[in-house]
């Protein structure tokens, strides 16, 4: 995507804010990737500062993917010892000890079954059971958290559809028909278990809650109302906490991912994320709250690595790599990097773009301190 003229995308960015300089300053670290030479990359040599939000830009075709996901990302994860593909070809790679994990956080399906929904993915879902087991009404009954589980065939799942609230029915040639459980509804439960109540909600009922609705109900509750929180702050509050996982969209999956690597605080490492293109399909206003959710992850510490050609998130940067020139061979360059106001001075197309993005805000800054 390359905003020239007067498209109405073009308009619509105009309109967006810039944000202020990150004021993150200098970083310390770096993560230093030299000689990488796969599909059309000419012997890149790759800088990135760590604990930063690095912007991979670059038109179509430049070699983005190849440098980030085909060499970096593997080649990191070789480093420290995880599973990974082959990296692709280059000379040497300094400063990886600076993180513990490196991670993709992209827009494949989080499972395959629908017995992983938003509550599990997210750590929610063992203790909205224990919630449940310590109302009055569970402890009667004699239900301790097991009871209230889906997955396991020793709680009190329903039993037509083994907890997964719906029914697949295999067709020959053609793709599983799935069609909801007659004897629970939907309700993943048996009719004893879904007698107890929590403020006035089963826990099938609390199943179908979206996000939103769900932080309100357990605001008491801090450990699930803070995760449902980022769900919210990232423009995907309406997703149901029950929905199977399977269902998501890639942007809604991908979303899900980071909102569950900013709650798994307690047990968190300096992490390198990559993300490439996490802004397709978001209008404006949730790609503000991807933003600000990056800086997010940046400020506790993280390395974020995103390929993106949104003018916000490029000019949102602490650092920005251009590839370029052109797609193909005629690629595989870096073109220009440093920070937005740097690359904004470079007539490449990402430095336009930024240059545009800039010289609006200035002008919009400057009619402002007129007024004041
Ligand atoms: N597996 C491959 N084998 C051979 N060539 C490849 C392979 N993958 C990518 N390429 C080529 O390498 C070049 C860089 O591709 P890459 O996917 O890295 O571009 P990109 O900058 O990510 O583009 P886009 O913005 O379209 O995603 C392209 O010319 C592409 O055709
Ligand atoms: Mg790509
Ligand atoms: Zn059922």
């Amino acid at each position: 995507m390359v905003l020239e003229g007067d498209s109405p995308t073009a308009r619509a960015l105009k309109a967006s804010q810039v944000r202020p300089p990150s004021g993150r300053g200098e970083a310390t670290q770096w993560i230093e990737l030299k000689g990488a030479r796969a599909n059309n990359l000419k012997r890149v040599d790759l800088r990135l500062p760590v604990g930063r939000l690095n912007v991979v830009s670059g038109v179509s075709g430049s070699g983005k993917s190849t440098l980030i996901r085909q060499v970096l990302y593997p080649a990191l994860r070789e480093k420290l010892d995880r599973v990974t593909a082959k990296p692709g070809p280059f000379t040497s790679l300094h400063g990886a000890e600076a993180v513990k994990r490196v991670l993709s956080v992209d827009q494949s399906p989080i499972g395959r079954t629908p017995r992983s929904v938003p509550a599990t993915f997210l750590g929610i879902w063992d203790e909205l059971r224990r919630v449940f087991a310590a109302t009055p009404e569970a402890k009667i009954k004699g239900f301790t958290p097991t009871r209230f589980s889906f997955n396991s065939a020793s709680g009190g799942r329903c039993t037509a559809c083994d907890g997964q609230g719906a029914i697949s029915h295999e067709m020959s040639f053609l793709p599983d028909v799935v069609t909801p459980c007659e004897a629970c509804n939907g309700a993943r439960f048996d009719a004893a278990t879904l007698e107890v109540r929590y403020h006035g909600l089963t826990i099938g009922d609390v199943l179908r809650l979206s996000a939103d609705e769900a932080k309100d109900v357990f605001k008491a509750l801090p450990r699930v109302a803070a995760p449902l929180e980022c769900l919210a702050d990232l423009g995907v509050g309406y997703l149901q906490l029950g929905q199977g996982s399977n269902t998501l969209s890639g942007g809604e999956a991908q979303r899900l991912k980071l909102a569950a690597e900013l709650t798994a605080s307690a047990r968190h490492e300096p992490t390198l994320y990559v993300l490439d293109e996490p802004t397709t399909g978001l209008h404006l206003g949730d790609v503000e709250k991807l933003i600000t959710f990056m800086g997010r992850l940046v400020d506790r510490g993280d390395t974020l690595v995103v390929i993106e050609h949104h003018p916000s998130v490029i000019g949102a940067a602490d650092h920005v790599v251009e590839l370029g020139p052109d797609g193909g061979e005629a690629g595989g360059h870096i073109v220009a990097e440093g920070s937005p106001r740097e690359v904004a001075k470079q007539k490449t197309p990402t430095g336009r773009v930024l240059k545009s993005l800039f010289s609006d805000e200035d002008t919009r800054s400057r009619a402002a301190a007129r007024r004041a």
